[in-house]
Parts: structure tokens; C-alpha cells; sequence
């Protein structure tokens, strides 16, 4: 009898990778990194539809999604291409094309929080400069200080903090496309954010994420602290992760001066390597369970 097999779609395997694939092989699951670059639609009669490198002529049971490579429009539409047609084919994608849609760009987690009276920091996205300045120095005159995002960025990447008039002029679009949020100050000494972890609708780990300044990303040097998350913030984790439809997710939230939670983003391909030293838990074995249940369940 054949082994069933994944596909890990990643094109860096890395630390997640490794323990995804010791973790279904627990289970009894084969599972192989592949990439969505390397896919291709083969369109011909009597063939699989999807043509996955290391799958011959055959489907895999699950996709993983590790990460999508960047590129042009078109060829980032076609790895999701790729990822909408499994799901159509009956195979579980984790997160699926609609999920990672969602929730990599900014402007779109931003309106459907918003949409949903989950509260979240006031937003603009545009691409006219001059009105961007008017809505920064409008947040300036105001007393609040404006950060600008990159739409699709993640891991802190090219987010600014302006802080006064003089640095107007530092704001800048990311591909023609302007992302302005107020700025939040976090509730007691210095900056702190929570990382929380949802897996099939519950709450698997939360780390408080303590930056070395304002950007409260492991990657950018936070340091990690394991707590115990209050029931509001489960269960605005569960809310905004099932807004995004996602199978699991790695939710941000900022508790502000107020006490108030803001969610700030909700990752469809979450890390867990700093969360994990801080928990007991184990994310990979989680995740593992959780995508072998949606293949008996598909
Ligand atoms: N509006 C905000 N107010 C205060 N801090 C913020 C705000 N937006 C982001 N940050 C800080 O910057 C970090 C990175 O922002 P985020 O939107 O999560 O982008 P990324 O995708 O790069 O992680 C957050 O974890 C938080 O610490
Ligand atoms: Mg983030």
C-alpha cells in the first residue's frame, strides 16, 4: 500500500518545515516540500490538472501552505490559482488561496475588522500622496503618532513610525499604494503586543511579544513571554480568525492604554518557533492533527 503524501508548499523548508513533515510522518503521512513556482496547469485528457513536482501524475492528499513566493501580479495570481484549484478538487489547502487572500493584504483585514465592529486602529489606504499627507498631519495635529505599512509586508518589514511634522515628507507609498494607521500605545511600561495562536477555533498558545521598540516582531528582535490570555482576548482571536475563515491562524492584538484590544493582523502563515519556546505545546503536532482531520473529513 502506497503511503499517502502532502505537499508542503514552501520554498525555504527551514525550522516550521522539518517539523511539519516529522509530524505527519508521526501520523503516517509521506509529505514533500514542492513549490508553488515549479507547479504548472496541465490541461490534457486522461492527466491530473495540477502538475506538482515530486506528485506523478497524481494529487497530493493535503497542501500545506508554508509560504508564496513573491513575484508579478500574474505569477502570484497563478500560485493562488494553483491553491484555489486543489481546494475546488477536493483537497484540503491549510490556509486555503481565500484565507491567505485575505489576510496578506492589509487593506482588506483592515475593512472586513472594521466592517465587523471588531476593533481594530483607524485606517486609510489610497494612492493620492497629497491626500495621505492631509490624513498624517490631520493624525499629527490631533496628538497621534501615523504608521505606514507596506499593504502586503509581514515580520515588520518597511513599517514607519512618523512622529511629527518634519517627517511627513518620510511617508512613503509601498507600489503606489499608501497605508495609514494611527498608532496605538500599549498598555503598561514600554511595548508589548500578544501573539495568539488559533488552531480549528481554539486558542493553542499566546505569548506577549515585547519589542525593543514600538515594532513588536520576533523578527525584529522582540523577546517572547508566555501569559495566560484573558477570555476577551480568546475569544477576539477565535472572532477574527473565523472572520478571515482561516483553518488557523496567528492572531496580533495590542491591548491599549484603556485596556481596550485592538487587533492589528491575522496571519495566514504564522511562524511558531519563538511562541513554541515559550509554551508547551506543540504548534507542529497541532497543525499535523488538525490537517489529517480535514483529510478524513474531506
Ligand atoms: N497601529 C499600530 N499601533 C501600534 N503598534 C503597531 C500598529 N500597527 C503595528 N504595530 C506594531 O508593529 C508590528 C507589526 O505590524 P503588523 O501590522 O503586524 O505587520 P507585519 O505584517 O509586518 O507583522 C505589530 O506587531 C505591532 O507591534
Ligand atoms: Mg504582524
Amino acid at each position: 500500500m502506497t503511503i499517502p503524501k502532502i505537499a508542503i508548499f514552501t520554498d525555504d523548508a527551514g525550522w516550521h518545515g522539518k517539523q511539519l513533515q516529522q509530524e505527519f510522518k508521526k501520523l503516517g503521512y509521506d509529505s514533500v516540500f514542492t513549490s508553488l513556482t515549479e507547479c504548472r496547469f496541465d490541461l490534457e485528457n486522461q492527466k491530473v490538472p495540477i502538475f506538482i513536482p515530486e506528485f506523478e501524475n497524481e494529487l497530493p492528499v493535503a497542501a500545506f501552505v508554508r509560504g508564496v513566493a513573491g513575484g508579478s501580479l500574474e505569477e502570484v495570481i497563478l500560485y493562488l490559482d494553483f491553491l484555489h484549484a486543489l481546494k475546488i478538487l477536493g483537497i484540503p489547502v491549510y490556509n486555503d488561496a481565500c484565507a491567505i487572500e485575505r489576510s496578506v493584504d492589509k487593506a482588506m483585514t483592515s475593512f472586513l475588522l472594521h466592517h465587523a465592529g471588531i476593533k481594530t486602529p483607524e485606517t486609510w489606504v489610497l494612492r493620492d500622496r497629497e491626500i495621505a499627507l492631509k490624513f498624517a498631519k490631520n493624525e499629527l495635529l490631533n496628538g497621534n503618532f501615523v504608521i505606514s505599512k507596506p499593504l502586503f509586508g509581514s515580520q515588520g518589514e518597511g513599517i514607519r513610525r512618523i512622529e511629527k511634522m518634519t517627517d511627513l515628507p518620510w511617508i512613503t507609498a509601498t507600489h503606489g499604494v499608501y497605508y495609514l494607521q494611527r498608532f496605538i500605545k500599549s498598555a503598561g511600561d514600554g511595548f508589548s503586543d500578544y501573539r495568539v495562536f488559533v488552531i480549528n477555533g481554539e486558542v493553542v498558545a499566546t505569548m506577549r511579544r515585547r519589542g525593543k521598540s514600538w515594532l513588536n516582531n520576533v523578527a525584529k528582535g522582540a523577546s517572547c513571554e508566555r501569559v495566560n490570555p484573558s477570555v476577551e482576548m480568546m475569544n477576539l482571536a477565535i472572532q477574527a480568525t473565523n472572520l478571515l475563515q482561516m483553518a488557523y491562524a496567528g492572531v496580533d492584538i495590542l491591548e491599549d492604554q484603556n485596556g481596550h484590544l485592538n487587533v492589528i493582523e491575522i496571519n495566514s502563515v504564522p511562524a511558531w518557533k519563538g511562541l513554541e519556546s515559550v509554551c508547551d505545546v506543540s504548534i507542529a503536532e497541532l497543525l499535523a492533527r488538525d490537517v489529517i482531520f480535514k483529510i478524513s473529513n474531506s
